[in-house]
């Protein structure tokens, strides 16, 4: 048995002794080294580009503008806004406009500083608040990217009967860096007269896309490897698109290898970010605490292109409202157009915004009814057969109830309240309180997405009986190959050492849609099993014919296979088969159940459902502000858990990208729209010596529609847990915390207003 075990991730190995090759270990013969010029201002009209200085200077072999793209100016993405190289406008500072290749990366930052630009400077529109009304405008009349809404039910009504409690608030939220270890990298040449990119990324799929609108090429000559890739956190699923496209524009011209790797700061300046936001909630409930209704506003900075904007939108105002059952909802997502650098995919994916601000007001309504954080939870959390905010009814996997029990259980929340009292007492200027969060998270791309929701894989068993297993679905660090591994070995009944994964290739499988929306594992399996299920029947088909008799099923397990009244080796097996030639492949696709999503907001928005919940405890030091986190509690339904290490190495290192959302993660932008924060002595993530007493706990409610049951769960982690730390330092001080990251000087402030 393979499945459910905590084996050793299969890529351990070659990643500890430092034999894995990113993309930056690269090297080939002639290889070339790009860089790129970017826009100097936020907002401008390109006079001049003068780029004759930097063609002679030593070393370079090409500069490239968007004169030179083969194919169509544009990044591909949901709209198609985005230029690949600025030739008229510039709409944010770092915006691409030419890329140089030399034979030394010297050589080509040289020539980049030689590159002559003439821009008409406009205004700059910075504060996304200013959006909309203001005259500068980046994205059609409104600069309106996109809207959402999710309606049902009466709101105005419930707000009027004055029988019931309302609440109203505003939430902000800041940009957080993806802090991946590797910066965004590509290497792309020819080869056998196909365009062919190495890069680091989590979708090759929309690589492949892109690069056949900007290359002007058939997606057949372009082949896309992905590239052991050190980190993605949805910073490496559409910017990809540029990355590769730059570097290939390079290669198409000079026909040679050209390797383009971002330095830190290069990165963090000009790559995707989580959005900036803020959440208007009015939140109403009857006198005892059972919520009637809701509305909300989320407003989005977008940045200045749409990138993945909507996608994320729709995850967003769908997970606003929470696990929670609440009959009248009314929420509405916008988002708008900045001279800032586009903000994209991030863990969570729009979520963490409006879990921050719902779970922020949960408590302060809690509060005002006169019940307790965890009461106010317990009355309104969903339960097996209610309907969520789309009025999709959750019963297949639901394990909130179960989730919120364990959690309480393994955290010994009273005890932890009780504890924290006593502190209080004996230390004048600490104080110490107890926080939590509860969540849900829609698995997969839901209805916004589910045109590229399908699973494939090619499954090839050589003669020895060891397996190659390709899927259409990306590691990037979460554990993919292996969990990827353990399916197929449990499938066939053999150790998960005659499985190997190959590294993902377009050039080998069919597209399966990005690696995004913790749709990995439940991806994956999906389509191994449905390659496998196609060399199950043919088996059966060649047993039927070999035996001339019925053969009703093959059964595969600890190494033997059993059919009829046949007991073989596994490995004897394969070997009749391979000599009796067999087709002993497949390729599977499997396509996900369907979800919808109606112009009032309502439908199966996700196929399935994660639950979890977080119990903080932490520490704050009334004359410094600082806050210190003491105890986490992380507490997941991952339907069945695969492998039960990765699970709670998905939900430590999850957790912890949350807490320094919610804590220290402090972008700082100028006011002309430029990223100031750009390498990580000033952007403070936490480290393993953030690690207070950490408790990852799962539960498995098994998905009746996953493969073994699983589901996916891997960006909730990060989701709840800024509101956790926020509500737990609202519990130690009475300091409410309504904008992140709780940095000492914030928290000071909220304290001394309070005093006020
Ligand atoms: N874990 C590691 N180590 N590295 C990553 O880049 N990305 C997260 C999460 N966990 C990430 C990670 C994000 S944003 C997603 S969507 C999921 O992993 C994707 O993987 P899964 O679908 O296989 O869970
Ligand atoms: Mo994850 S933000 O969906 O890549």
């Amino acid at each position: 048995m393979s499945v459910g075990k905590s084996i050793i991730r299969v890529d351990s190995f070659e990643k500890l002794t430092g034999q894995a090759d990113y993309v930056e270990d690269l090297y080939m013969s002639g290889m070339l080294y790009a860089k790129v010029f970017r826009s100097p201002v936020a907002h401008g009209v390109i006079r001049s580009l003068d780029i004759s200085e930097a063609e002679k200077s030593e070393g370079v072999h090409g500069v490239f503008t968007a004169a030179d793209i083969p194919g169509k100016n544009i990044i591909p993405v949901i709209f198609d806004d985005q230029v690949f190289l600025a030739d008229r406008k510039v709409l944010y500072p770092g915006q691409p406009i030419a890329v140089i290749a030399a034979e030394t990366p010297e050589q080509a930052e040289k020539a980049a500083r030689l590159i002559k630009i003439d821009i008409d400077e406009l205004e700059a529109l910075v504060d996304f608040e200013k959006s909309r009304q203001s005259n500068i405008k980046i994205f059609g009349d409104n600069n309106i990217f996109c809207t959402y809404k999710v309606k049902k039910g009466d709101v105005d009504k419930e707000i009027k009967d004055t029988d019931n409690i309302v609440l109203r608030d505003r939430f902000y939220v800041q940009h957080q860096e993806h802090a991946y270890l590797e910066p965004q990298g590509a290497l792309a040449y020819w080869e056998d007269n196909t365009l062919t990119v190495r890069g680091s990324m989590q979708a090759p799929f929309y690589v492949q896309h892109a690069l056949s609108k900007t290359m002007g090429m058939k997606k057949s000559r372009i082949r896309v490897i992905q590239q052991t890739t050190g980190g993605a956190f949805g910073g490496k699923e559409d910017v990809p698109n540029i990355v590769c496209s730059q570097a290939a524009l390079c290669a198409y011209h000079l026909r040679r290898p050209v390797r383009l790797v971002y330095d830190r700061e290069e990165d963090m300046q000009t790559m995707s970010k989580r959005h900036p936001a803020y959440t208007d909630i009015e939140l109403v409930s009857d006198k005892n605490g059972n919520i009637r209704a809701i509305r909300g506003e989320y407003v989005e900075n977008a940045g200045a292109f749409a990138t993945l904007t909507p996608a994320v939108l729709y995850r967003g105002v769908i997970h606003l409202t929470g696990p929670y059952d609440i009959p009248s909802v009314d929420v509405v997502g916008e988002a708008v157009a900045t001279n800032t650098v586009p903000n994209g995919a991030y863990r969570g994916f729009g979520s963490p915004q409006v879990i921050f601000a719902m779970e922020s007001m949960l408590d302060m309504l809690a509060e005002k009814i006169g019940i307790s954080p965890v009461e106010i939870r317990e009355i309104n959390l969903l339960k097996p057969g209610d309907k969520t905010c789309t009025g999709q009814k959750v019963d297949d996997s639901m394990g909130m109830q179960e989730v919120f029990r364990k959690c309480m259980e393994e955290s010994d929340y009273y005890g932890l309240l009780k504890e924290a009292e006593l502190f209080n007492k004996d230390n004048p200027h600490k104080k110490r309180g107890v926080g939590v969060s509860t969540l849900y998270y829609g698995v997969g791309l839901g209805a916004a997405g589910k045109h590229m929701s399908r699973a494939s894989s090619v499954v090839k068993i050589d003669g020895d009986g060891s397996v190659n297993v390709s899927v259409g679905v990306t590691e990037m660090g979460q554990g993919l190959r292996t969990v990827a591994t353990q399916m197929a070995a449990e499938y066939l009944g053999i150790g998960p050492d005659m499985v190997t994964t190959t590294q993902i290739d377009s050039s080998r499988i069919l597209d399966t849609g990005p690696t995004v929306a913790s749709r990995g594992t439940i991806t994956a399996g999906w389509g191994i099993l449905s390659a496998l299920s196609k060399i199950r029947k043919i088996l059966i088909k060649y047993l039927e014919k070999k035996y001339n008799k019925k053969i009703e099923d093959i059964h595969f397990a600890d190494g033997r296979v059993r059919f009829g009244n046949h007991d073989m080796e596994y490995s004897d097996f394969i070997a009749m088969c391979t000599e009796d030639k067999v087709t002993l492949q497949a390729a599977g696709l499997h396509v996900p159940p369907d979800c919808t999503f109606d112009e009032n907001g309502q439908g199966d928005a996700y196929y399935v459902y994660a639950w979890g919940m977080n119990v903080l405890v932490t520490e704050v030091n009334l004359l410094t502000g600082e806050v210190d986190l003491k105890k986490a509690i992380c507490c997941h339904d991952v339907g069945k858990a695969i492998n039960p290490r990765e699970v709670k190495g998905q939900i430590m290192g999850g957790s912890l990208q949350g807490l320094g959302y919610g804590l220290m993660e402090d972008m700082q932008i100028s006011g002309q729209g430029k990223v100031l924060t750009r390498n990580f002595s000033t952007y403070a993530i936490p480290t393993s010596c953030d690690y207070p007493e950490w408790k990852a706990v799962f539960v498995e409610s098994e998905y009746s529609k996953g493969p073994y049951g699983a589901k996916g769960f891997g960006e909730q982690p990060l989701m709840g847990m800024a509101p956790a730390l926020t509500n737990s330092i609202y519990n130690a001080c009475g300091a409410r915390l309504k904008k992140i990251p709780a940095i000492p000087e914030r928290v000071l402030e909220v304290l001394w207003e309070d005093e006020k």
